[in-house]
């Protein structure tokens, strides 16, 4: 990430610190990531080495892209790296490096892309807190970021996380000298996901929603567009930097939609069944905001099951892949099995 032409912070001492504790949290997730996908995974895939391989090298690639200033901006930097390195399961970059090895890619190729999505979906965490949106107060097992920096700084935070996702994006792209078209194409999708036809889009719609019961059929393009997009443009990014064929891309588009859609029908059990102590964020909160949910409009037995389905349609869209795509197989057996 250095040739992403980011400051690098990592020869800094408080932020080597830092990195050594998100590296030690995501392990400890790793762990269980592994426990799932033995009884899970339909091969016996080895998940938590994979892991292993791939958790550090993402920690220590984020903590490069946000410099710790000095500078007038030195408390806006410090809010942006509060969110970003305050661990997450880091699953939508790992998806994107997964992508991009089942495509026979080198993972390195999609490490800036891969950034650059943790970046945005970091930024829509911190924004989603904010009192004029969910109004959280717990966040990766923290304070949210509005609540130690203030909402003006929190909204900036949130605002240059998404900006400088594209810099990384750009910069890494150009250092590893992807083909302009793939380039481009890989930008202009990313922001797709993220913008008003994605993922902006799907939180009008669920802020919007609040006090009404809108239909399954609404619920599911909300849940498409405000989480589903973003697994998309991961999983699909990773893959055309890997080299994908248009045959491969069709194929991973099919099952990280099913994914992303699966994903948030568990977040929506997760806020229900589990607690704020394992999750690390506030639960039956979505009841509390008049939220339309799938446990809320299916019952929690019935959401599971809808959720086991589009993991079966995900896995299913993997036919044609051989045994490098692996670790997508697992992972999404561990979306639907995951307790955080
Ligand atoms: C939470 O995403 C928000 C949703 C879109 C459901 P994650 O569950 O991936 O959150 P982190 O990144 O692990 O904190
Ligand atoms: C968040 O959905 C989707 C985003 C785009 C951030 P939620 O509002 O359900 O996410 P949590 O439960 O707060 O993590
Ligand atoms: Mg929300
Ligand atoms: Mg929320
Ligand atoms: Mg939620």
């Amino acid at each position: 990430m250095a040739d992403a032409g980011c400051p690098d912070a990592a020869g800094d001492a408080a932020a080597d610190q830092r990195v050594a504790e998100g590296e030690a949290l995501i392990m400890r997730q790793a762990k269980r990531y592994g426990a799932t996908a033995e009884r899970a995974a339909a091969r016996a895939f080895d998940l938590d080495g994979y892991l292993k391989a791939h958790a550090a090298t993402i920690e220590r690639a984020l903590a490069a892209t946000v410099a710790e200033s000095d500078g007038p901006a030195t408390r806006l930097c410090e809010a942006m790296r509060y969110s970003l390195l305050a661990g997450g399961k880091r699953l939508r970059p790992i998806l994107a490096l997964a992508a991009c090895e089942a495509v026979s890619g080198a993972p390195e190729a999609a490490l800036g892309f891969a950034c650059a999505v943790e970046m945005i979906h970091t930024y829509s965490l911190v924004h989603d807190d904010l009192p004029c949106m969910d109004d959280d107060d717990l966040r990766r097992g923290r304070p949210t970021n509005h609540k130690v920096y203030g909402e003006a700084i929190a909204t900036l935070a949130g605002d240059g996380l998404l900006t400088d996702a594209f810099k990384v994006l750009a910069r890494a792209g150009a250092a590893a000298g992807t083909p302009p078209a793939a380039l481009l194409e890989t930008i202009a999708e990313l922001a797709d996901a993220a913008g008003s036809a994605g993922m902006v889009g799907g939180q009008v719609i669920d802020l919007l929603g609040e006090g009404r019961t809108l239909g399954l059929a609404d619920l599911e393009v909300m849940h498409r567009r405000k989480t589903g997009a973003l697994f998309v443009a991961a999983v699909c990014g990773g893959a055309r930097l890997g080299g994908a064929t248009a045959a491969q891309l069709a194929a991973l588009r099919e099952y990280a939609a099913a994914l992303g859609l699966a994903f948030q029908v568990i977040d929506d059990l997760l806020d229900v069944e589990a607690s704020a102590e394992v999750i690390g964020k506030r639960t039956n909160k979505d009841e509390a905001r008049g939220k339309s949910t799938y446990p809320a409009l299916m019952g929690v037995a019935p959401a599971r099951a809808f959720a086991h389905e589009l993991i079966e349609r995900a896995a299913g869209a993997l036919a044609e892949f051989d045994d490098r795509a692996d670790a997508l197989r697992t992972l999404a057996a561990y979306a639907v099995e995951r307790k955080l």
